[in-house]
Protein backbone atom coordinates (compact mmCIF):
# COMPACT_ATOMS: atom_id res chain seq x y z
CA UNK A 1 0.00 0.00 0.00
CA UNK A 2 2.63 2.58 0.73
CA UNK A 3 4.66 1.96 -1.95
CA UNK A 4 2.21 2.54 -4.00
CA UNK A 5 1.16 5.31 -2.68
CA UNK A 6 4.71 6.71 -3.29
CA UNK A 7 4.69 5.54 -6.46
CA UNK A 8 1.48 7.57 -7.17
CA UNK A 9 2.96 10.55 -5.44
CA UNK A 10 6.33 10.38 -7.53
CA UNK A 11 4.26 10.09 -11.16
CA UNK A 12 2.47 13.02 -9.89
CA UNK A 13 5.54 14.73 -8.80
CA UNK A 14 7.25 13.95 -11.87
CA UNK A 15 4.30 15.21 -14.35
CA UNK A 16 4.30 18.59 -12.67
CA UNK A 17 8.04 19.51 -13.58
CA UNK A 18 7.94 18.14 -16.38
CA UNK A 19 5.00 20.60 -16.87
CA UNK A 20 6.72 23.52 -15.17
CA UNK A 21 9.87 22.50 -17.69
CA UNK A 22 7.47 23.21 -20.74
CA UNK A 23 6.60 26.30 -19.77
CA UNK A 24 9.98 27.87 -19.33
CA UNK A 25 11.50 25.44 -22.47
CA UNK A 26 8.73 26.64 -24.55
CA UNK A 27 9.41 25.60 -28.39
CA UNK A 28 7.08 27.00 -31.13
CA UNK A 29 7.40 25.94 -34.71
CA UNK A 30 7.40 29.54 -36.09
CA UNK A 31 9.52 32.31 -35.83
CA UNK A 32 6.49 34.64 -35.16
CA UNK A 33 4.83 32.76 -32.31
CA UNK A 34 7.94 33.50 -30.00
CA UNK A 35 7.54 36.99 -30.62
CA UNK A 36 3.58 36.79 -30.18
CA UNK A 37 4.19 39.02 -26.94
CA UNK A 38 6.86 41.54 -28.37
CA UNK A 39 5.96 42.35 -31.76
CA UNK A 40 4.81 41.21 -35.04
CA UNK A 41 8.09 39.90 -36.79
CA UNK A 42 8.15 40.49 -40.59
CA UNK A 43 9.56 39.53 -44.04
CA UNK A 44 9.99 41.62 -47.65
CA UNK A 45 9.16 39.43 -50.77
CA UNK A 46 10.02 40.27 -53.82
CA UNK A 47 8.63 38.65 -56.87
CA UNK A 48 11.29 35.96 -56.99
CA UNK A 49 10.86 35.10 -53.23
CA UNK A 50 7.18 35.22 -53.45
CA UNK A 51 7.13 31.92 -55.47
CA UNK A 52 10.14 30.22 -53.63
CA UNK A 53 8.93 30.68 -49.77
CA UNK A 54 5.45 30.46 -50.21
CA UNK A 55 3.73 28.86 -47.29
CA UNK A 56 7.33 27.29 -46.27
CA UNK A 57 8.98 29.81 -44.74
CA UNK A 58 5.90 32.85 -45.14
CA UNK A 59 4.63 30.94 -42.09
CA UNK A 60 7.18 31.98 -40.34
CA UNK A 61 6.40 35.55 -40.65
CA UNK A 62 3.34 37.84 -39.19
CA UNK A 63 4.14 40.77 -41.17
CA UNK A 64 5.28 41.71 -45.01
CA UNK A 65 6.32 43.97 -46.91
CA UNK A 66 6.55 44.05 -50.43
CA UNK A 67 10.56 45.13 -51.78
CA UNK A 68 9.70 47.03 -55.22
CA UNK A 69 5.72 46.38 -55.54
CA UNK A 70 4.19 49.01 -53.90
CA UNK A 71 7.08 52.24 -55.05
CA UNK A 72 5.48 54.87 -57.23
CA UNK A 73 7.23 53.75 -60.78
CA UNK A 74 5.72 50.09 -60.03
CA UNK A 75 1.95 52.06 -58.96
CA UNK A 76 1.62 54.79 -61.24
CA UNK A 77 4.35 54.77 -63.96
CA UNK A 78 2.50 57.30 -66.17
CA UNK A 79 0.40 59.93 -64.97
CA UNK A 80 -3.15 59.14 -64.28
CA UNK A 81 -2.25 55.35 -64.58
CA UNK A 82 -2.56 52.97 -61.86
CA UNK A 83 -1.09 49.07 -62.07
CA UNK A 84 -2.12 47.10 -58.80
CA UNK A 85 -2.22 43.79 -60.30
CA UNK A 86 1.19 42.88 -59.18
CA UNK A 87 1.36 43.81 -55.60
CA UNK A 88 -2.71 42.49 -55.11
CA UNK A 89 -1.00 39.10 -56.38
CA UNK A 90 1.59 39.15 -53.87
CA UNK A 91 -0.23 40.53 -50.93
CA UNK A 92 -2.44 37.13 -51.51
CA UNK A 93 0.04 35.21 -49.19
CA UNK A 94 -0.66 38.15 -46.69
CA UNK A 95 -3.62 36.90 -46.64
CA UNK A 96 -3.55 33.19 -46.88
CA UNK A 97 -0.76 33.76 -43.50
CA UNK A 98 -2.74 36.40 -41.40
CA UNK A 99 0.32 38.73 -42.41
CA UNK A 100 0.05 42.25 -41.10
CA UNK A 101 1.23 44.37 -44.16
CA UNK A 102 3.65 47.36 -43.90
CA UNK A 103 2.84 49.64 -46.95
CA UNK A 104 6.61 50.66 -48.44
CA UNK A 105 6.40 53.72 -49.76
CA UNK A 106 4.28 56.22 -50.72
CA UNK A 107 6.83 58.89 -51.26
CA UNK A 108 10.30 58.76 -52.13
CA UNK A 109 13.15 60.74 -54.33
CA UNK A 110 13.58 57.14 -55.39
CA UNK A 111 11.69 54.93 -57.60
CA UNK A 112 10.14 57.70 -59.05
CA UNK A 113 8.73 58.20 -62.56
CA UNK A 114 10.64 61.31 -63.91
CA UNK A 115 7.10 63.14 -65.01
CA UNK A 116 5.96 63.43 -61.48
CA UNK A 117 9.05 66.42 -60.72
CA UNK A 118 10.27 67.07 -64.53
CA UNK A 119 8.92 68.61 -67.26
CA UNK A 120 9.50 67.20 -70.58
CA UNK A 121 12.50 69.75 -71.35
CA UNK A 122 13.88 68.40 -67.75
CA UNK A 123 12.93 71.83 -66.10
CA UNK A 124 11.74 70.63 -62.30
CA UNK A 125 7.53 71.82 -62.05
CA UNK A 126 6.02 73.90 -60.19
CA UNK A 127 5.17 73.38 -56.44
CA UNK A 128 1.50 73.75 -57.25
CA UNK A 129 1.36 71.00 -59.46
CA UNK A 130 4.02 68.94 -57.60
CA UNK A 131 1.93 68.22 -54.29
CA UNK A 132 -1.17 68.15 -56.30
CA UNK A 133 0.39 64.93 -57.87
CA UNK A 134 1.80 63.87 -54.59
CA UNK A 135 -1.88 64.35 -52.83
CA UNK A 136 -3.76 62.11 -55.86
CA UNK A 137 -1.06 59.31 -55.46
CA UNK A 138 -1.48 59.52 -51.86
CA UNK A 139 -5.26 59.28 -52.59
CA UNK A 140 -5.29 56.34 -54.72
CA UNK A 141 -2.55 53.86 -53.42
CA UNK A 142 -4.47 54.19 -49.74
CA UNK A 143 -7.44 53.88 -50.94
CA UNK A 144 -6.71 51.08 -53.14
CA UNK A 145 -4.94 49.27 -50.27
CA UNK A 146 -7.29 50.27 -47.31
CA UNK A 147 -7.22 48.65 -44.45
CA UNK A 148 -4.82 46.03 -46.04
CA UNK A 149 -2.17 48.10 -44.91
CA UNK A 150 -2.05 48.52 -41.36
CA UNK A 151 1.58 50.98 -41.41
CA UNK A 152 2.48 53.05 -44.07
CA UNK A 153 6.21 53.89 -44.68
CA UNK A 154 4.55 57.91 -45.92
CA UNK A 155 8.04 59.70 -46.11
CA UNK A 156 11.38 57.75 -47.05
CA UNK A 157 14.74 58.84 -46.93
CA UNK A 158 14.97 62.84 -46.85
CA UNK A 159 17.67 63.46 -44.35
CA UNK A 160 21.00 64.28 -45.54
CA UNK A 161 23.88 61.76 -45.41
CA UNK A 162 26.98 61.79 -43.71
CA UNK A 163 28.78 62.89 -40.50
CA UNK A 164 28.49 66.10 -40.49
CA UNK A 165 26.83 67.85 -37.43
CA UNK A 166 23.41 69.63 -37.78
CA UNK A 167 24.44 73.22 -38.04
CA UNK A 168 23.30 76.09 -35.58
CA UNK A 169 21.26 77.70 -38.56
CA UNK A 170 19.63 73.83 -39.02
CA UNK A 171 20.06 74.32 -42.66
CA UNK A 172 22.07 70.94 -43.33
CA UNK A 173 19.08 68.57 -42.59
CA UNK A 174 17.47 67.85 -45.86
CA UNK A 175 18.16 66.15 -48.75
CA UNK A 176 18.65 67.90 -52.06
CA UNK A 177 16.25 66.16 -53.57
CA UNK A 178 13.52 66.98 -56.34
CA UNK A 179 10.75 66.88 -54.22
CA UNK A 180 12.84 69.17 -51.68
CA UNK A 181 14.14 71.53 -54.19
CA UNK A 182 10.69 72.08 -55.33
CA UNK A 183 8.46 71.85 -52.68
CA UNK A 184 11.07 73.02 -49.76
CA UNK A 185 10.25 70.94 -46.69
CA UNK A 186 6.10 71.27 -47.46
CA UNK A 187 6.33 67.81 -48.76
CA UNK A 188 6.88 66.31 -46.16
CA UNK A 189 4.44 67.69 -43.64
CA UNK A 190 1.80 68.03 -46.73
CA UNK A 191 2.12 64.01 -46.96
CA UNK A 192 1.36 63.29 -43.61
CA UNK A 193 -1.25 65.43 -42.95
CA UNK A 194 -2.98 64.28 -46.29
CA UNK A 195 -2.64 60.94 -45.48
CA UNK A 196 -4.32 61.41 -42.37
CA UNK A 197 -6.63 63.34 -43.94
CA UNK A 198 -7.47 60.04 -46.23
CA UNK A 199 -7.28 58.01 -43.62
CA UNK A 200 -9.77 59.55 -41.25
CA UNK A 201 -12.50 60.18 -44.30
CA UNK A 202 -12.31 56.80 -45.24
CA UNK A 203 -12.08 54.82 -41.86
CA UNK A 204 -8.47 53.90 -42.50
CA UNK A 205 -7.01 52.68 -39.54
CA UNK A 206 -3.10 52.89 -40.53
CA UNK A 207 -0.51 54.54 -38.53
CA UNK A 208 1.97 56.48 -40.39
CA UNK A 209 5.94 56.32 -40.46
CA UNK A 210 9.03 57.93 -41.76
CA UNK A 211 11.59 55.88 -42.58
CA UNK A 212 15.39 55.98 -43.15
CA UNK A 213 18.89 54.46 -43.27
CA UNK A 214 21.66 55.17 -40.80
CA UNK A 215 19.27 57.00 -38.71
CA UNK A 216 21.16 55.78 -35.66
CA UNK A 217 24.19 57.50 -36.49
CA UNK A 218 25.04 60.46 -34.48
CA UNK A 219 24.86 63.13 -37.23
CA UNK A 220 21.88 61.91 -39.20
CA UNK A 221 20.07 60.82 -35.73
CA UNK A 222 20.19 64.82 -34.55
CA UNK A 223 18.78 65.74 -37.94
CA UNK A 224 16.59 63.32 -37.46
CA UNK A 225 15.70 64.43 -34.51
CA UNK A 226 15.28 67.80 -35.78
CA UNK A 227 12.78 67.57 -38.16
CA UNK A 228 10.88 64.95 -36.28
CA UNK A 229 10.12 67.85 -33.57
CA UNK A 230 9.44 70.41 -36.30
CA UNK A 231 6.78 67.79 -37.25
CA UNK A 232 5.60 67.64 -33.93
CA UNK A 233 5.40 71.17 -33.29
CA UNK A 234 3.27 72.14 -36.62
CA UNK A 235 0.75 69.35 -35.17
CA UNK A 236 1.55 67.24 -38.03
CA UNK A 237 0.21 63.67 -37.42
CA UNK A 238 3.12 61.29 -37.90
CA UNK A 239 2.81 58.14 -35.74
CA UNK A 240 6.60 56.10 -35.90
CA UNK A 241 9.60 56.60 -37.34
CA UNK A 242 11.32 53.42 -38.94
CA UNK A 243 14.82 52.51 -38.34
CA UNK A 244 15.49 50.67 -41.35
CA UNK A 245 18.44 48.18 -40.09
CA UNK A 246 20.69 47.63 -43.21
CA UNK A 247 24.01 46.49 -41.20
CA UNK A 248 27.36 45.57 -41.61
CA UNK A 249 29.15 43.08 -39.54
CA UNK A 250 31.79 45.15 -39.45
CA UNK A 251 30.22 48.15 -38.24
CA UNK A 252 27.33 47.57 -35.91
CA UNK A 253 27.19 49.68 -32.24
CA UNK A 254 24.35 47.84 -30.73
CA UNK A 255 24.62 50.68 -27.90
CA UNK A 256 24.14 53.35 -30.07
CA UNK A 257 21.10 51.57 -31.71
CA UNK A 258 19.53 51.04 -28.42
CA UNK A 259 20.27 54.64 -27.18
CA UNK A 260 18.82 55.66 -30.99
CA UNK A 261 15.10 53.74 -29.91
CA UNK A 262 14.73 55.34 -26.73
CA UNK A 263 15.52 58.73 -28.12
CA UNK A 264 12.72 58.02 -30.69
CA UNK A 265 10.41 56.69 -28.38
CA UNK A 266 11.13 59.65 -26.03
CA UNK A 267 9.73 62.00 -28.34
CA UNK A 268 6.57 60.25 -28.15
CA UNK A 269 6.86 57.77 -31.33
CA UNK A 270 6.19 54.04 -32.03
CA UNK A 271 10.02 52.62 -33.66
CA UNK A 272 9.67 49.66 -36.27
CA UNK A 273 12.98 48.23 -37.43
CA UNK A 274 11.43 48.31 -41.22
CA UNK A 275 14.62 46.68 -43.23
CA UNK A 276 17.05 44.55 -41.41
CA UNK A 277 19.80 42.60 -42.64
CA UNK A 278 23.07 42.54 -41.74
CA UNK A 279 25.89 42.26 -44.63
CA UNK A 280 28.89 39.72 -44.03
CA UNK A 281 31.83 41.75 -45.98
CA UNK A 282 33.34 43.64 -43.57
CA UNK A 283 34.65 46.12 -46.34
CA UNK A 284 36.54 48.33 -43.76
CA UNK A 285 38.07 45.45 -41.84
CA UNK A 286 37.22 46.16 -38.59
CA UNK A 287 37.35 42.72 -37.24
CA UNK A 288 40.16 41.77 -36.87
CA UNK A 289 38.76 38.19 -37.49
CA UNK A 290 37.65 39.19 -40.86
CA UNK A 291 40.91 40.38 -41.83
CA UNK A 292 42.15 36.93 -43.67
CA UNK A 293 39.34 36.37 -45.80
CA UNK A 294 38.94 37.91 -48.86
CA UNK A 295 35.87 39.11 -48.99
CA UNK A 296 34.27 36.67 -51.73
CA UNK A 297 32.07 34.03 -49.98
CA UNK A 298 31.47 32.16 -53.05
CA UNK A 299 31.13 28.61 -51.67
CA UNK A 300 29.35 29.54 -48.77
CA UNK A 301 29.84 31.89 -45.16
CA UNK A 302 32.40 30.88 -43.09
CA UNK A 303 31.49 29.45 -40.17
CA UNK A 304 33.69 32.12 -37.67
CA UNK A 305 32.07 35.22 -40.09
CA UNK A 306 28.75 33.16 -38.98
CA UNK A 307 29.00 32.87 -35.79
CA UNK A 308 29.88 36.74 -35.64
CA UNK A 309 26.90 37.63 -37.46
CA UNK A 310 24.65 35.46 -35.01
CA UNK A 311 26.06 37.21 -31.98
CA UNK A 312 24.99 40.58 -33.74
CA UNK A 313 21.49 38.95 -33.68
CA UNK A 314 21.35 37.62 -30.77
CA UNK A 315 21.74 41.28 -29.06
CA UNK A 316 20.36 42.99 -31.32
CA UNK A 317 16.87 41.24 -30.47
CA UNK A 318 17.80 41.47 -27.41
CA UNK A 319 17.67 45.41 -27.33
CA UNK A 320 14.50 45.34 -30.04
CA UNK A 321 12.48 42.80 -26.70
CA UNK A 322 13.37 45.44 -24.18
CA UNK A 323 12.04 48.32 -25.69
CA UNK A 324 8.42 48.79 -25.54
CA UNK A 325 8.21 51.13 -28.22
CA UNK A 326 9.02 49.06 -30.80
CA UNK A 327 5.89 47.64 -32.54
CA UNK A 328 7.07 45.82 -35.83
CA UNK A 329 10.69 43.97 -36.68
CA UNK A 330 10.70 43.43 -40.50
CA UNK A 331 13.88 41.80 -42.33
CA UNK A 332 14.44 43.06 -46.19
CA UNK A 333 14.10 39.61 -47.15
CA UNK A 334 13.50 36.05 -45.93
CA UNK A 335 16.39 33.71 -46.81
CA UNK A 336 19.97 33.90 -48.18
CA UNK A 337 19.48 33.15 -51.70
CA UNK A 338 17.91 35.85 -52.61
CA UNK A 339 19.01 39.89 -50.91
CA UNK A 340 19.54 42.71 -52.54
CA UNK A 341 22.69 43.20 -50.86
CA UNK A 342 24.38 40.48 -53.84
CA UNK A 343 24.60 43.09 -56.07
CA UNK A 344 25.94 45.61 -53.29
CA UNK A 345 28.14 47.25 -53.74
CA UNK A 346 29.14 45.29 -57.09
CA UNK A 347 27.48 43.12 -59.19
CA UNK A 348 27.72 39.02 -57.67
CA UNK A 349 29.49 39.22 -54.45
CA UNK A 350 27.04 36.51 -52.73
CA UNK A 351 25.75 38.06 -49.36
CA UNK A 352 24.19 35.80 -46.54
CA UNK A 353 22.62 38.24 -44.28
CA UNK A 354 19.37 36.52 -42.63
CA UNK A 355 18.25 34.05 -40.25
CA UNK A 356 17.58 31.57 -42.90
CA UNK A 357 20.12 30.02 -45.43
CA UNK A 358 20.30 29.91 -48.94
CA UNK A 359 18.91 25.96 -48.44
CA UNK A 360 15.69 27.65 -46.78
CA UNK A 361 17.31 26.13 -43.11
CA UNK A 362 17.56 27.63 -39.97
CA UNK A 363 21.21 29.40 -39.42
CA UNK A 364 22.58 29.43 -35.71
CA UNK A 365 20.82 32.81 -35.63
CA UNK A 366 17.56 31.83 -36.14
CA UNK A 367 18.52 29.77 -32.96
CA UNK A 368 20.43 32.83 -31.04
CA UNK A 369 17.13 34.72 -31.33
CA UNK A 370 14.20 32.71 -29.92
CA UNK A 371 16.66 31.15 -27.20
CA UNK A 372 15.38 33.36 -25.07
CA UNK A 373 12.10 31.11 -24.90
CA UNK A 374 14.38 27.21 -24.30
CA UNK A 375 15.66 27.22 -27.95
CA UNK A 376 12.97 26.27 -31.57
C1 LIG B 1 16.15 51.50 -49.21
C2 LIG B 1 14.69 51.56 -49.58
C3 LIG B 1 14.17 50.22 -49.95
C4 LIG B 1 15.12 49.46 -50.84
C5 LIG B 1 16.48 49.39 -50.21
C6 LIG B 1 17.44 48.62 -51.08
O1 LIG B 1 16.37 51.01 -47.98
O2 LIG B 1 13.87 52.07 -48.56
O3 LIG B 1 12.95 50.36 -50.59
O4 LIG B 1 15.18 50.07 -52.11
O5 LIG B 1 16.93 50.71 -50.08
O6 LIG B 1 16.88 47.49 -51.63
Amino acid sequence: MLIRRIYQLSLILITTFILIGCQTQQSYEYLWQYYQDYFPIGATFSQYSIDGYRDGLAAHFNSMTLENEMKWIELQPSEGVFNFDMADSMLELSERHNMLVRGHTLVWHEGLPNWVLRNSDQTLVDKETALSRMRTHIYEVMMHFGNTVYAWDVVNEVIEDGNIPLNEEKSNIYRQSDWFNVTGTDFIKEAFIYARQVADENNLDVKLFYNDYGNESPAKREKTIAMLEWLIEENVPIDGIGIQGHYNIGSIDIDEISRTIDMYAELGLEVQITELDINVYDDQNNLAETQNYQNWYHNGLPSSVEEIQTAYYRRLFEVYRSKAAITNVTFWGVADDYTWLDQMPYLNRKNYPFIFDVYHEKKSSYEAITAFRGGQ
